[in-house]
C-alpha cells in the first residue's frame, strides 16, 4: 500500500478442481482458474496486475463490496426515525459505500485452510456516515469445482447493510475480449428500471417482450446492442433482476460455447444486478493492455437498489442482536 502496509493473496483449492485466488485488500477475488470443457485450465475472472492498479480503478473488480452496495439516493435515508446522509461518490448518490468502500480496506486474514479462508473487517460508527460498528465477516470457501461466499455482519446500532461479491466473469479467459458470444440466463420475470443516475423508477419493469427477458439462455450481443429506452440509459445492461423464489436457489447460468464452460450462480438474496462492465479509461489489466466496454460480466447478488428509500422493495436496516448473512454461489461445470 502506499502508506507501506503489506497486501496479502491468499490461495484456495487446487487442480483439477478450482484454485481460487483473493487478496486480503477488499476481500477481492483475484483469479479463478478452471479447466473448461476444452480441457483447457484457464483464469475466467477479470482483475489487477498490481496494487496501485487495484487503487486507481472504479470498476471494484471481484470486490467485496459494502457497506450498502448498490445506489441510496442522494446518499440520505431514515433508519428508526434517525436521519442518516452518506457521503455521495456517484451522479450525487452513494454508490458501494461511499467513496472509501469496504473494497478499498485491508481486511483481517482470521483463518485461513487449503479451501477456505476467513477475512474480517470492522466498520467504524460513523464510517462514509453510515452509524453503527459494524462488523463483517467474508468466508470464502474452494472445493472441487464449486466456490462459496458467505457475508455475516452484526451491528451495535441500528444501520442498513447491502453486501455482494463484485466478481467481473469471462468464461473465455481474463484475457479473451468481449463477453458477446456468451449465454446468459437469469430467473426473473421483472428487472428494475433506473433514472439518468442509476436510481429505480417507481414502477417494475417486466421483462417480456423486451430485451431484458433472460429466462431462456441468450447471447448478451443481442440485448447489448438494443434500442430499449432502458439499455440506452446505462449503455449497455446495468440492471437488477428481481430474482423468482427465495432461499438459497440458482438463479443464474452463464455459459461460453467457444470453451464449455458453465458457471451456475446461486443465491439467498432477492436482487441480481447484472452488469457488464464499461470500464472507462480504466488501469492496466492483468493482460498489459486495458480492459474495454463488454470484457466481463459482473452477476452481483443483493438487495434492490436503494431500498433504504424504497418501503416497497423490504428492509436493508440491521439492528444489534441481529445476523446480517447473504450467500453466492458458484458451480463451473465444463459443458
Ligand atoms: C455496479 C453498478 C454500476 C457500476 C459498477 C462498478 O455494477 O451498478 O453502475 O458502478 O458497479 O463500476
Amino acid at each position: 500500500m502506499p502508506d507501506g502496509r503489506p497486501v496479502r493473496r491468499l490461495v484456495l483449492g487446487a487442480p483439477p478442481g478450482v484454485e481460487l485466488q483473493l487478496v486480503d485488500l477488499g476481500a477481492t477475488v483475484h483469479r479463478i482458474v478452471v479447466t473448461g470443457g476444452d480441457g483447457v485450465r484457464r483464469d475466467v475472472a477479470l482483475g489487477y496486475p498490481t496494487v496501485a492498479a487495484q487503487l486507481a480503478s472504479h470498476d471494484y473488480l471481484g470486490a467485496s463490496v459494502g457497506r450498502y452496495a448498490n445506489r441510496i439516493r442522494g446518499g440520505a435515508f431514515v433508519v428508526d426515525g434517525t436521519p442518516v446522509e452518506v457521503t455521495p461518490n456517484d451522479r450525487g448518490n452513494a454508490l458501494h459505500g461511499g467513496p472509501e468502500g469496504f473494497d478499498s480496506r485491508i481486511w483481517r486474514i482470521v483463518d485461513v485452510t487449503s479451501t477456505s479462508a476467513l477475512l474480517r473487517l470492522v466498520s467504524p460508527d460513523g464510517d462514509q456516515g453510515f452509524p453503527g460498528e459494524l462488523t463483517v465477516d467474508a468466508l470464502f470457501e474452494a472445493e472441487e469445482n464449486i466456490i462459496s461466499v458467505t457475508y455475516e455482519a452484526s451491528t451495535d446500532a441500528p444501520t442498513v447493510v447491502n453486501l455482494t461479491q463484485h466478481t467481473y466473469f469471462n468464461l473465455g479467459g481474463d484475457a479473451a475480449g468481449s463477453v458477446d458470444d456468451h449465454e446468459l440466463t437469469v430467473h426473473a420475470r421483472a428487472v428494475v428500471p433506473v433514472n439518468e443516475s442509476g436510481i429505480p423508477l417507481a414502477e417494475l419493469l417486466p421483462v417480456a417482450d423486451t430485451p431484458f427477458d433472460l429466462r431462456r439462455p441468450t447471447r448478451l450481443a443481442g440485448p447489448l446492442r438494443s434500442a430499449h429506452e432502458q439499455v440506452l440509459r446505462t449503455g449497455g445492461i446495468d440492471h437488477n433482476y428481481v430474482l423468482d423464489g427465495s432461499g438459497l436457489r440458482e438463479v443464474a447460468r452463464l455459459r461460453c460455447p467457444a470453451t464449455a464452460t458453465t458457471l451456475t450462480l446461486a443465491t439467498d438474496q432477492p436482487g441480481l444486478q447484472v452488469y457488464v462492465g464499461n470500464f472507462p479509461g480504466g488501469p492496466p489489466a492483468r493482460h498489459g493492455g486495458r480492459y474495454r466496454q463488454g470484457d466481463g460480466i459482473a452477476l452481483e447478488p443483493q438487495l434492490f437498489p436503494d431500498t433504504p428509500n424504497r418501503p416497497d422493495f423490504g428492509s436493508a436496516v440491521l439492528r444489534p442482536g441481529e445476523r446480517y448473512l447473504a450467500r453466492c454461489v458458484w458451480q463451473f461445470t465444463p459443458q
